[in-house]
């Protein structure tokens, strides 16, 4: 008990030391969140775990109230129940001395009764206020973390799986619910339990008191070093979850991948082997609690016979009462519940500051592209300049892009176009601020990216990405994503330039039609057009679509690139394609090959000068097939399209 105390004022009293940034609990701005200790928790020791728990130091300020009213609410069910021992004595005692009458026992049996009634009402208070508090922290921590990863980019998605985030907004949480909630109300009640009851067992007799207890320190030493292995048991346990949970993420994700590749039992085997771990991993968790809780009950039993043996000499030689002996027996049976609590709230509190510290590590990771105190700006012209770019992804060896200089006009459309793997995506990524970029390098109406805000540039582009992104949702819903109170003629109109609207009206319920789990139920090209109705209608000054349109036939593609483009007079527009006919209207095209713009000029110009653009367009025409440039065997569309 010393132990978990001693734990307690620890982990309450400390300085949080990974605390940094404000944050808001219940609307209230205090000095919470999570901060640079992610390394220190990263490495899942036992010292990280708890430190963590610091975290939670302003909930518990800020609900304080509401923690005092149930623990009090708690300590009058304690009281109450050691009260009940009491009334047996009583009742023993006068039976024992041949005093009792009918009218007296009835009497205690009403206060009984009574008690009990109480005792239920108090416990309903508590559990409504200390359950509550549980909640309100598993609510505001899903909630923070919710935020939290909505600021964070592409180089942390590029880490971390979804699985890993889904078990962390699960499974960690119900730990830390636990261990705030029933965790503390175990806590509290086995200590103040333990020691109210100590206390009338001493009243009752000392010496017997210390003999009944003896076997108490033992229990004490075992669930201390039992609790301290289940950290890292059950951070194993927790990752495999992680693990599994993605597994069946991207199986359900690549549905038709699965289906068409006849994956079903491959993807069964896998998803089995994953599940034996599992349950491997949770048996030795298992195995420590099949552990604790016998040899909890066996010294609980240990103490009663102890008592039986030495008690009974007692009463025999008149030391104490019968009634006495009967109340003593009574105290030790509620001693035992918080000498297991003690093993269980180690058990919770272990497994909450583990989960915790996950969380915590989570919390404390920081976008690579974080937000500056650069002021915000409004991009109007959509004019963008390129100066000598160059980029690496995080972690390769090469550059995708090399040396890049492109000058776009605010109002110019503008084709790209390149083999496959040529830094298409690459460069709109760049230009779309989903990665840093060095100063000098990327300006937009000839500001520098880097001295304006994130949000400036990222609110004047419609990035149409090369991977469709769409909600199971309905058509309006998805085309109206980022744009506020669009009116259904305005979806209606965005629809129509990219040449989607006559398809959705013949749906039966057309713009009011769910489309599935990532739009299961569109085709590919389907899918395509809702995306760029999407990015029009967000009437921004730049608009961006990778290779958008790859789903579609050749003729199709130019035609509607032509209605995009009378859509966005005058504003800026660039297009990625692999294939060069429809872009044959562009005010200029970019050639890119090995993250180079290797030409750049108007269609005929390109025609004239730039051989290889001209044996591919003419390749393309003539074989009158939807070949992509690099590819020599087929439309590319079938590659770069669709689900992944
Ligand atoms: N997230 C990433 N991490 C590391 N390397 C990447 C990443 N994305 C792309 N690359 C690499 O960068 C290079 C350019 O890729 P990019 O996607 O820009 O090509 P692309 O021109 O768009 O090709 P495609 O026509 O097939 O879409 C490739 O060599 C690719 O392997
Ligand atoms: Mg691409």
């Amino acid at each position: 008990m010393v132990y978990f105390i001693t734990e307690l004022i620890i982990i309450f009293f400390r300085e949080p030391k990974s605390i940094v940034a404000g944050t808001s609990v219940r609307g209230r701005s205090v000095r919470a969140g999570f901060g640079l200790g992610g390394a220190g928790s990263k490495d899942g020791g036992e010292g990280g775990s708890w430190r963590s728990v610091s975290v939670l130091k302003p909930y518990f300020r800020d609900h304080v109230l509401r923690l005092a009213g149930g623990f009090s609410s708690l300590v009058v069910v304690d009281l109450l129940q050691l009260y009940i021992p009491r009334i047996f004595k009583y009742v023993v005692d006068s039976l024992q001395k041949g005093i009792a009458t009918p009218g007296g026992l009835l009497a205690s049996g009403c206060y009984i009764i009574l008690t009990a009634i109480a005792i239920a009402a108090f416990r309903f208070i508590w559990r409504q206020l200390l359950f509550g508090f549980s909640r309100i922290v598993e609510i505001d921590l899903r909630e923070r973390m919710f935020s939290h990863l909505l600021t964070l980019d592409k180089a942390f998605f590029q880490k971390t799986t979804i699985g890993e985030v889904m078990a962390l907004a699960t499974n960690d949480l119900s730990s830390v619910q636990l261990a705030t909630g029933m965790g503390v109300v175990a806590l509290v009640d086995a200590v103040f339990m333990g020691l109210a009851a100590f206390g009338f067992m001493l009243y009752i007799h000392p010496f017997l008191t210390f003999i009944a207890l003896a076997p108490m320190p033992i229990l004490a030493f075992l669930t201390r070093i039992l609790s301290s292995r289940l950290h890292g048991r059950f951070k194993k346990v927790q990752e495999q979850f992680s693990v599994l949970t993605e597994f069946v993420r991207s199986s359900l994700a690549s549905i038709r991948l699965v289906k068409a590749y006849n994956q079903e039992e491959h993807q069964s085997r896998l998803f089995a082997q994953m599940g034996e771990t599992y349950v491997r991993n949770n048996l030795k968790l298992a195995y420590i609690y099949g552990t604790l809780f016998p040899v909890s009950g066996l010294i609980g039993n240990a103490s009663m016979l102890l008592v039986l043996i030495f008690g009974g000499r007692l009463v025999i030689s008149g030391a104490i009462t019968a009634g006495d002996f009967v109340a003593f027996i009574s105290y030790l049976f509620i001693m035992t519940w918080p000498m297991m609590a003690l093993g269980w709230v180690a058990d919770l509190f272990q497994r909450g500051a583990t989960s915790l510290s996950r969380i915590e590590a989570l919390m404390s990771t920081r976008a690579s592209l974080a937000e500056s105190s650069a002021p915000s700006v409004r991009i109007g012209r959509g004019e963008i300049r390129v100066r000598r770019l160059s980029f690496r992804y995080p972690g390769q060896a090469a550059p995708s892009l090399n040396e890049i200089d492109l000058n776009i006009p605010s109002g110019m459309l503008l084709g790209i176009v390149g083999r496959t793997g040529a830094g298409k995506t690459t460069l709109c990524n760049v230009l779309a601020r989903l990665f840093p970029v060095p100063d000098g390098r990327l300006f937009f109406d000839g500001l520098d990216v880097n001295s304006i805000s994130i949000g400036s540039v990222r609110s004047a582009i419609a990035y149409v990405p090369q991977d469709v992104v769409l909600f199971s949702d309905t058509i309006a819903f998805n085309i109206a994503f980022g744009t506020q109170g669009a009116s259904i003629g305005e979806i209606e109109k965005a629809a129509r330039a990219a040449a989607i609207h006559e398809e959705i009206a013949a749906m039966p319920q057309g713009y009011a039609t769910r489309i599935g789990e990532r739009g299961i139920k569109l085709s590919g090209g389907q899918r395509q057009r809702i995306a760029i109705a999407r990015a029009l209608l967000l009437s921004r000054p730049v608009v961006i679509i990778d290779d958008g349109l790859s789903a579609v036939d050749m003729e199709t593609e130019h035609t509607i690139i032509g209605s995009i483009a009378s859509y966005l007079e005058g504003r800026t527009c660039i297009i990625v394609s692999h294939r060069i006919a429809p872009l044959v209207d562009a005010h200029e095209i970019v050639v890119m090959e090995y993250g180079q713009v290797v030409d750049q000029g108007a269609h005929k110009d390109l025609i004239d000068r730039n051989a290889f653009y001209s044996s591919i367009f003419r390749h393309q025409a003539l074989s009158g097939v939807d070949q992509g440039i690099g590819s020599a065997s087929g439309p590319v569309s079938d590659v770069t399209s669709g689900e992944r």
